[in-house]
């Protein structure tokens, strides 16, 4: 796929087991009628600052109901999903039926488990509404909701049918949800070259500022990223696990600040963090950590803990984590840009002594 900045972009994602198109482009959710056409049951799941933001863009003739997501982490759970799950039973949803996830994170994430988990898995679209969702959440089939013992401990793989991408919802996200958006994207550059991180440091003002162009093209690298990442290794047996790098002391954070922080916003603290028990393992050379600390400053992300934080909180809930093996923390840390690896060896001590790093 040749990436320009203003064209819309086709990405396919083809895995061993499915294949599907993301499209991004500035009116993608335009196709919405062509692909629920012939559906009986289409039910949307939107997140309720969305609909109220951008009902326009997706008439309620559209849908036979829409049901409407209080925005924020705690509707990824149980009860929210049973909510959903009588709406189906009420409209009688049958395996050809579709729901329609538009929101951010949360909404791609609690429908698209919805629909894994209804009759076994029924298909669903995706549309993601952050710049979270469109280049992380949207693409790769990792659906969940949160239990109390910690972040996506719920969870199915399950793809969605279509991904739509429509560019025109991120000019009404916040500030802060954009910046958080990012440091999924210098996670991505990081892991795969330095051409991908030079790229963020040369157009930092214009990612910052949300500049089309520049999302535009963002969007698509890093949704080509996470596809050959996915299609090499759908279910995460080794390769895509390189994915949670900054995620098991982000996912910490965010459980231990009881989501007060933005996920993106763990995410640049974990890539921090993480970086520092690389450093302090000898696995990765300090004047790299030292450049994508600075890269996240540039573009706004934190890189220190609002107020204090009990480090042997933060590893206590690393342990809890998803990616604990024998009780082993793992992480994904870096060798280099574009040279990661796995390590489940490092002492409780360094891995504190990394979160310390951190600290205000
Ligand atoms: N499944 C995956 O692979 C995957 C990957 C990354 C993140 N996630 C999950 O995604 C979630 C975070 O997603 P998020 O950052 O999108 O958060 P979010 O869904 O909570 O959205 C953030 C805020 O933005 C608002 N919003 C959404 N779209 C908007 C728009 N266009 N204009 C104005 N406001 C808008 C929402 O109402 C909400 O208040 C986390 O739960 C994380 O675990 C999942
Ligand atoms: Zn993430």
């Amino acid at each position: 796929m040749p990436i320009s900045a203003n064209q819309p972009a086709r990405i396919t994602v083809r895995t061993a087991t499915i294949a599907y198109d993301v499209w991004i482009s500035p009116e993608a959710i335009s196709q919405l009628s062509v692909l629920l056409e012939g559906v009986r049951t289409r039910i949307a799941v939107v997140d309720a600052n969305v609909a109220r933001l951008h009902a326009a863009h997706f008439p309620p003739a559209l849908f036979s109901r829409v049901e409407l997501i209080e925005p924020g982490e705690t509707s990824k759970s149980l009860p929210t999903a049973e909510r959903l799950y009588s709406v189906l039973a009420d409209a009688r949803v049958e395996r050809g039926d579709m729901l329609i996830a538009i929101g951010g994170g949360v909404v791609t994430d609690l429908a698209g488990f919805v629909a894994g988990t209804w009759l076994r898995g029924i298909r669903y679209i995706s549309i993601p509404t952050t710049l979270e969702a469109a280049i992380d959440a949207s693409v790769g089939g990792k659906t969940a909701i949160n239990h109390a013992a910690g972040k996506n401990l719920i969870g199915v793989f399950h793809h969605p049918s279509t991904v739509l991408i429509d560019t025109r919802f991120l000019a009404t996200l916040p500030r802060r949800d954009l910046i958080a958006g990012l440091a999924e994207s210098v996670k991505h550059a990081l892991l795969t070259t330095p051409a991908f991180v030079a790229w963020h440091e040369t157009h930092a003002e214009l990612i910052r500022d949300g500049d089309t162009g520049a999302m535009n093209e963002l969007i698509a690298r890093n949704i080509q990223v996470k596809t050959d990442v996915v299609a090499r290794d759908e279910r995460e047996a080794g390769l895509r696990a390189i994915l949670n790098y900054g995620h098991t002391i982000g996912h910490a954070i965010e459980h231990v600040l009881e989501y007060e922080l933005r996920h993106g916003e763990c995410v640049a603290l974990g890539i921090v963090a993480e970086n520092a028990l690389a450093v302090a393992a000898g696995i990765l050379d300090p004047t790299t950590a030292t450049r994508a600390r600075a890269l996240l400053h540039t573009l706004g992300l934190p890189t220190a803990l609002p107020r204090p934080v009990d480090a042997e909180a933060l590893l206590e809930a690393c342990r809890v984590d998803k990616k604990v093996r024998s009780g082993k923390v793992r992480f994904a840390l870096l060798r280099g840009i574009g040279a990661p690896v796995i390590v489940d060896h490092l002492s409780d001590a360094e891995i504190v002594g990394a979160i310390r790093t951190i600290q205000p």
